[in-house]
């Protein structure tokens, strides 16, 4: 049932390509640029007309809200707030008729995420679910949504759901765009193209496997890590730092990289691994610079890197070299690499890395 792998966990991680392929497949279609989600098309114009979305979610599925948000507000100007689910549910938010939420939720059955909706929806919100399992509680409870198709995540770590998620969401938001006018056809056409290309670009990425197995032992010992990233690659930092914990027990933080100069580069000597998601993107200068205050620190700096960039290896202790994509769709692709990493880490620690201790699959209670 594994086939073939040692672990759920890199079965999953190994099964992107094709995960993200049947997530657009059926919707996507890139040369004539159409996009076709009946469930959010159903409500686009109150999408569209929505004062704000709000996005509810979870650990991982709340990483990939961070991401959307970024998306949204690019792509379909509308103003995207990202909540955790335990916090908005328990704070009075307020919600108006006709506010627009979505959750997104790989197992569909998260408890706090759950029950957020579920006031939410008594208050008049429109509820969208980006969900996993088909049939789940969020998925049933939703007015609409999208599935992501990505099969059954049996890993305790989310990885595959993940990728799918953002292919959605991307979708999702280009398909708003282009109907609201927030998106010009060539932009729009580009990204469809981007976007249908990350599969074939996730397969490349898999062949760092043994590469990224063996940076993974050289930095097994480390007893902290920092994961850091601007703009679209900030909740892949995040995303980094919260797979190396889970697996590996390793200490991590994820931070957008200029914030790190806020308190957490006193955390920095030459014992510590700086991870960079650092792929050529409109930030990518300014992440440099951040790079050059980890080195003058002495810090160890892994850096997830674009092909043809020449500038960071020469910072870098350790560079992973992926493909170009445009830095909307980029995510999907070097978010792999540090799944990648966290697996190979737990495994040399001896870690049972499809069950971590302390884990459910899904937080069924609060
Ligand atoms: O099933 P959900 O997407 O609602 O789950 C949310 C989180 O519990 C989940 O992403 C968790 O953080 C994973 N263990 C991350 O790998």
């Amino acid at each position: 049932e594994k086939g073939g792998y040692d672990h759920f966990m890199l079965k999953e991680i190994f099964e992107q390509p094709t995960t993200i392929y049947d997530c657009l497949r059926g919707r996507l279609d890139a040369e004539t640029g159409n996009i076709t989600m009946s469930g959010i098309q159903k409500y686009a114009e109150q999408i569209m007309n929505a004062n704000r979305i709000m996005i509810v979610a979870c650990g991982t599925s709340w990483h990939a809200g961070l991401v959307a948000e970024y998306i949204i507000e690019e792509l379909c100007r509308i103003p995207v707030e990202v909540e955790y689910a335990s916090e908005f549910r328990y704070r009075n938010p307020i919600i108006n008729k006709g506010d627009v939420i979505i959750a997104i939720s790989q197992s569909g059955e998260t408890a706090d995420t759950l029950v957020a909706i579920e006031k939410a929806k008594e208050q008049g919100a429109i509820i969208l679910g980006i969900v996993n399992a088909v049939g789940s509680s969020i998925a049933r409870i939703s007015h609409a949504g999208a599935y992501t198709h990505a099969g059954p995540e049996i890993g305790v770590a989310s990885t595959k759901a993940f990728t799918a998620q953002l292919a959605v969401l991307t979708m999702t938001a280009l398909m708003l765009g282009q109907q609201k006018g927030t998106l010009d056809r060539d932009k729009f056409l580009l990204l469809c193209k981007e976007l249908a290309a990350i599969p074939e670009k996730a397969e490349i990425v898999l062949k760092l496997d043994s590469q990224i197995k063996a940076l993974a032992e050289k930095y097994k010992d480390a007893a902290d890590a920092l994961f850091l990233g601007r703009g679209y690659n900030f909740p892949v930092a995040l995303e980094g730092a919260l797979k190396l914990k889970e697996i590996s027990y390793i200490h991590a933080e994820g931070y957008p990289a200029a914030e790190m100069k806020h308190g957490p580069i006193a955390l920095v000597t030459d014992q510590l691994p700086v991870v960079f998601v650092a792929t050529k993107d409109s930030y990518h200068e300014k992440v440099v610079s951040n790079m050059q205050e980890i080195k003058a620190r002495k810090g160890k700096i892994i850096a997830v890197i674009t092909e043809g960039d020449t500038v960071t290896p020469t910072l870098a202790d350790d560079v992973i070299i992926i493909p170009a994509a445009h830095e909307i769709v980029a995510p999907m692709l070097s978010v792999i690499t540090l799944q990648l990493f966290s697996y190979y880490v737990g495994v040399a620690k001896g870690y049972d890395v499809d069950k971590p201790r302390n884990l459910a699959k899904s937080v069924t209670v609060e």
